[in-house]
């Protein structure tokens, strides 16, 4: 099976008014004159995906969600369906992010279910999984991940397009990264999990690393085995910033 493109995300998380779209507009424009090896999305707040998706239609960057509800609809005031976000021009969904997982109790069935709510609107989940710094200290961070992966991945996802993104939760915005060889250690149990779990389709499924990538530690981290893209936060904000890392892939 040929490696499937790495995928390079950007997290916008809660940032972005209008104004921001010229972000997403020059990447696009950088993206299009300059195709990269790798795909490349953008994943804005739920209020700018229909106008992101309309500014870039036709680019070749993707738009994402950050998160969406497991239900189709119903009274669940204030969130949103995967559907919502694929009728608004997204294909892509950031699933199980820390800051989900931390802030809002997200476990992981849950993010399983919101895994095959994506499924079955058509959108690619990109489910998070990564351990805490507590964990990381106690010895943990294997057991953790891989019970993540287990727990967070239904079924459904055998033969579908979706990638695991892998982000330490104490490397995300702080600047802090793991060693070479600890981002690899993770990524080849994830990748053990995967081919557990699905046999040879899990070989080929993209596994992203996320948490402080930046232009300057891009391409040693995107040349580590078993890294196939990133999941970029802070430094997807910048036009600039996120080309440095996209054309470091
Ligand atoms: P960061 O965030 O790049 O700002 O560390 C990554 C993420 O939370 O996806």
């Amino acid at each position: 099976m040929t490696a499937p493109r790495p995928l390079i995300a950007g997290n916008w998380k809660m940032n972005g008014l209008e104004l921001a779209l010229d972000e997403a507009r020059a990447v696009a424009a950088a993206v299009d004159a300059r195709p990269p090896a790798a795909r490349v999305a953008l994943c804005p707040p739920a209020t700018l995906v229909h106008r992101m998706a309309e500014a870039l239609g036709g680019a070749c960057v993707e738009v994402g969600g950050q998160d969406c509800r497991a239900e189709a609809s119903g009274a669940f005031t204030g969130d949103i369906a995967a559907e919502m976000l694929a009728d608004a021009g997204a294909t892509l969904v950031i699933l199980g992010h820390s800051e989900r997982r931390a802030g809002y109790g997200e476990s992981d069935a849950l993010v399983a279910a919101k895994a095959q709510a994506a499924l079955r609107a058509g959108l690619e989940p990109i489910v998070c999984v990564g351990e805490t710094l507590a964990e990381r200290e106690a010895g943990r961070t294997l057991s953790v991940v891989a019970g993540q992966v287990r727990g967070s991945l239904p079924a459904e996802l055998a033969g579908k397009a979706f990638a695991v993104a892998y982000e330490p939760v104490w490397a995300i915005g702080t600047g802090l990264t793991p060693s070479l060889m600890q981002i690899e250690e993770v990524h080849v149990a994830i990748r053990g999990e995967l081919t557990g779990m699905f046999g040879a389709y899990g070989a080929g499924v993209p596994i992203l690393y996320g948490g402080s990538v930046k232009p300057s530690n891009a391409v040693e981290i995107l040349a580590i085995p078993d890294v196939g893209g990133a999941l970029v936060g802070g430094a997807s904000l910048k036009a600039a910033d996120f080309l440095g890392i996209v054309e470091a892939a």
